[in-house]
């Protein structure tokens, strides 16, 4: 199979050495060549390095190396069986670029966007044959991270929809099918770790050191929020929050922070510019959590009600199965457990207890449970059996 892609950046690149290691044959494309430049070169090093681990040997490393070409005209992806488009996060932009890809490929062929933050339709409304315009979401970095969200417009037909699915499978990755919504799942359920997180913050019950804390040794999370939050970028992550919260009419449950905006405003982005919520020098000694258990527990409940809240939520909405909901989460973004699942072992009952004393207590819509939570606490029911 051909697979075109469109954008040589991280994520491109990322892309096709998923699909060129599965034995595709990948031809990708950039119209500016200091970028094609930097993806050939990084690639090379990825190989090296695998070589270097032993993962491949010199002569695999080439082979797959091999079968991907870099190129600088859009008409080079002729004859593609699936594009796959990851360029700038701009909506005119990308509809451009799917207008003339539908020009230049054979009927058959599948235009598929890795958009994060645009509906899928709007793009697939730039083409005359929408119905074969779909989402496949990877996430960083590709080769790596298991999930691929696979998001149907309402215009994409079910064969594409199912194709799409099987040859994504067929790369070795994990695929959740997930309705045409802002954030699709892994970026709207994932919302509370850092907002939940950052409110905790605010109102001044514990500091970053120690929400982090909380969440690692109680709930077995890699990164804490904030940790996290540095890792993404501070940017980067505010941007999807806000836009989240934009795109679901200003709900307040998606409400960006101001105590992240401002890091975002002066710079402290992170772990990338050497500064965010904590210090990245060597001379800074590193801040120490509070150990008090009940503090440690008061965090972790409340995050966990949030998140399990906006997975039951997704669930209430049919954005996906309970099943991809959970998966999403634990190869999305590397969640100790499925959320649902989750909530399961707690007891939904006492999940939405502890997000109805929020709501009593701040009398904000943003803790308001989710129905689904209310109605199964109300009749003692269970996510599985
Ligand atoms: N970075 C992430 O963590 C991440 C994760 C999932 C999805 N995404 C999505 O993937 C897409 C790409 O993200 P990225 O981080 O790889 O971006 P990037 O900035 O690293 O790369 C984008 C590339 O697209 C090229 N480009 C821009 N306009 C073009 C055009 N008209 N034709 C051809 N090439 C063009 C640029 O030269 C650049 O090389 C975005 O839609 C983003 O939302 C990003």
């Amino acid at each position: 199979m051909k697979v075109g892609i469109v954008g040589s950046g991280s994520m491109g690149t990322g892309i096709a050495q998923v699909a060129a290691t599965a034995g595709e044959t990948v031809v990708i494309f950039d119209n500016n060549p200091s970028s094609v430049d930097r993806a050939k070169k990084s690639l090379d090093k990825v190989f090296n390095r695998l070589v270097e681990k032993g993962k491949y040997t010199q002569d695999q490393a080439n082979e797959i190396f091999g079968r991907i070409t870099f190129k600088s005209q859009l008409i080079d992806l002729q004859g593609s069986d699936i594009i796959i488009e990851a360029i700038i996060e701009n909506l005119e932009v990308k509809q451009d670029v799917f207008k003339q890809l539908e020009g230049i490929v054979q009927e058959s062929a599948i235009l598929a966007s890795n958009t994060s933050s645009l509906s899928i339709a709007s793009i697939a409304s730039a083409c005359k044959h929408a119905d074969r315009v779909i989402g496949v979401h990877f996430f960083n970095p590709a080769p790596l991270m298991k999930l691929v969200e696979i998001i149907p417009a309402v215009s994409t037909s079910d064969e594409i929809a199912d194709k799409a699915k099987s040859i994504v499978d067929s790369w070795g990755k994990t695929t959740a099918m997930v309705k045409d919504t802002p954030g699709f799942i892994v970026n709207r359920v994932a919302r509370p770790f850092y907002g939940e997180a950052l409110r905790i913050y605010e109102e001044g019950i514990a500091d970053f050191a120690t929400i982090d804390h909380a969440m690692k040794t109680i709930g077995g999370f890699r990164m804490g929020p904030f940790e996290l939050m540095d890792y993404i970028g501070n940017d980067v992550n505010y941007t999807v929050t806000e836009t989240v919260f934009h795109a679901f009419y200003n709900d307040p449950r998606y409400k960006p922070s101001f105590t992240q905006k401002r890091m975002s405003e002066a710079g402290f982005l992170g772990r990338k510019s050497g500064r965010g919520y904590y210090q990245y020098s060597d001379d800074v000694e590193k801040a120490q959590p509070n150990e008090d258990k009940g503090l440690l527990e008061q965090i972790f409940n409340r995050i966990l009600a949030m998140l399990i809240n906006e997975a039951a939520d997704a669930l209430f909405w049919n954005i996906a199965s309970k099943e991809s909901i959970d998966l999403a989460m634990k190869n999305g973004t590397n969640y100790p457990k499925g959320l649902l699942a989750w909530a399961d072992e707690i007891g939904v009952e006492l999940v939405f207890n502890r997000l109805n004393d929020l709501y009593e207590t701040y009398c904000e819509d943003r803790y308001r449970p989710s129905p689904l939570l209310r109605k199964m606490a109300k009749n003692n029911e269970r996510f599985y059996n």
